[in-house]
């Protein structure tokens, strides 16, 4: 897509469209998109990020239709190659630009692309490049979500390009957000399970990137935010360490009398007030558990021993909750076995990444009778007494 978002800015990204998994791991439900910009100065011309790889023919059709003389910087904001991958053809197409990037990022730029020494410019914090009448500004935003990730400032325009950060894996026609609910989805996930493990730096970062007062939000994935106050509130809201009055249970059941136990734990917390999310994980879209990971409060693992543990798709579950780091202070778990486990110990193991208190677990013999119910409606109501002596809980 070529797009001019403002006089002499212009977007050359591409949309994928068909991008079914990011890393081989994230659903992507929506696609996604490589945003790459022109920005032309009165006598410089800047590049800021470029495509994925597979997307590069794009970049450079887009490239060639602004019938260009000229590209004198190549801003790489990150070095990942959805966004690095397409800087050797432009340098090919262009060989007078230098690339501007931090100290952190070039190494990784050379080694996967072995790009040329004299090929660069290292800015650092607060350093400027100047386009003519168009200043670009460098601000380092460590880890959102590598350890060399930056954003750039058009100054006058108060343009942020924010590559990874603040952005959405979304392929659509509107580049800019129009409708705000489609938008937190999008960005939600996003967060969720890109940007979550690394929530304080986010947070650090995020206080920099507000105290610019930028007017537009360009990432490098998603749609562009011309109401910056809307992206930046829900990255607050979500590295905030205030959480939901929520119990996210996610679930397999081989027999159902797990399920049974999960029905009658979603009835009692709805019963108190309390948010419910069971989601079946069997062949669900992992997505889906990541984003309730990001505000709630509690996590309740419902699973029937398998193998002496709980189910393997519930492992996967846990690994993920592990690796993302939620700000959950509470989980338990409940599920049926036939012969026994090990299953609380292997869980508690698998979750070690994580600050929680474990409630009592509910684990019952076979079906559920009803004085298993009954340790069901207790666990309910020790998750309550939990949540209402939670000062970070949002009791709404
Ligand atoms: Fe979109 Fe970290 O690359």
């Amino acid at each position: 897509m070529l797009k001019e978002i403002k006089k002499g800015i212009y977007f050359v990204g591409a949309l994928d469209w068909d991008r079914k998994l990011f890393d081989e791991l994230i659903p992507l439900p929506d696609g996604t998109s490589y945003n790459s910009y022109i920005v032309k100065g009165e006598n410089k011309v800047a590049l800021i990020d470029t495509v994925d790889p597979r997307k590069t023919g794009e970049l450079l059709y887009n490239l060639k239709k602004l019938k260009l003389e000229k590209i004198d910087y190549i801003i790489s904001n990150h070095a990942e190659m959805d966004h690095s991958g397409s800087i050797p053809n432009v340098l090919k197409l262009f060989p007078n630009a230098k690339v501007v990037t931090n100290k952190k990022a070039k190494p990784l730029l050379v080694e996967f692309m072995n790009i040329p020494d004299d090929k660069f410019i290292l800015v650092e914090e607060n350093d400027t490049v100047n386009l003519g009448g168009r200043t670009l500004k460098f601000i380092m935003t460590p880890w959102v979500h590598w350890p060399e990730t930056m954003v750039t400032y058009l100054v006058e325009d108060k343009i942020l390009f924010t590559c990874d950060f603040l952005a959405s894996h979304i392929a659509t026609n509107e580049l800019f957000v129009k409708d705000k609910s489609k938008s937190l989805e999008a960005s939600k996930r996003y967060y969720a399970e890109i940007m979550m493990p690394f929530r304080a730096m986010v947070k650090s970062d995020l206080k920099k990137v507000k105290n610019l007062e930028p007017s537009m939000i360009a990432p490098s994935h998603g749609q562009i935010h011309l109401d910056p106050s809307f992206i930046i509130g829900l990255h607050e809201k979500w590295v905030s360490d205030e959480m939901e009055n929520t119990v996210l249970i996610p679930y397999v059941s081989m027999y159902e009398s797990t399920q049974k136990l999960v029905n009658r734990l979603v009835y009692e917390l709805q019963d108190k007030g309390i948010n419910a999310v069971p989601i079946n994980v069997v062949g669900v879209d992992i997505g889906k558990v990541a984003i309730e990971l990001v505000d709630t409060a509690t996590i309740v693992m419902a699973s029937p021993t398998v193998l002496s543990s709980v189910h393997p798709a519930m492992a996967y579950v846990a690994y993920l909750a592990n690796v993302l780091k939620p700000k959950a202070h509470f989980a338990s778990l409940i599920g049926s076995y036939g012969w026994g486990g090990r299953e609380v110990d292997n869980l508690i193991g698998m979750l070690k990444n994580l600050k929680l208190e474990f409630i009592n677990p509910v684990l019952v013999k076979g079906t559920p009778k009803e004085e298993d119910f009954k340790r069901i409606s207790k666990l309910a109501n020790d998750i309550f007494k939990k949540h209402m002596d939670c000062e970070l809980i949002e009791k709404g």
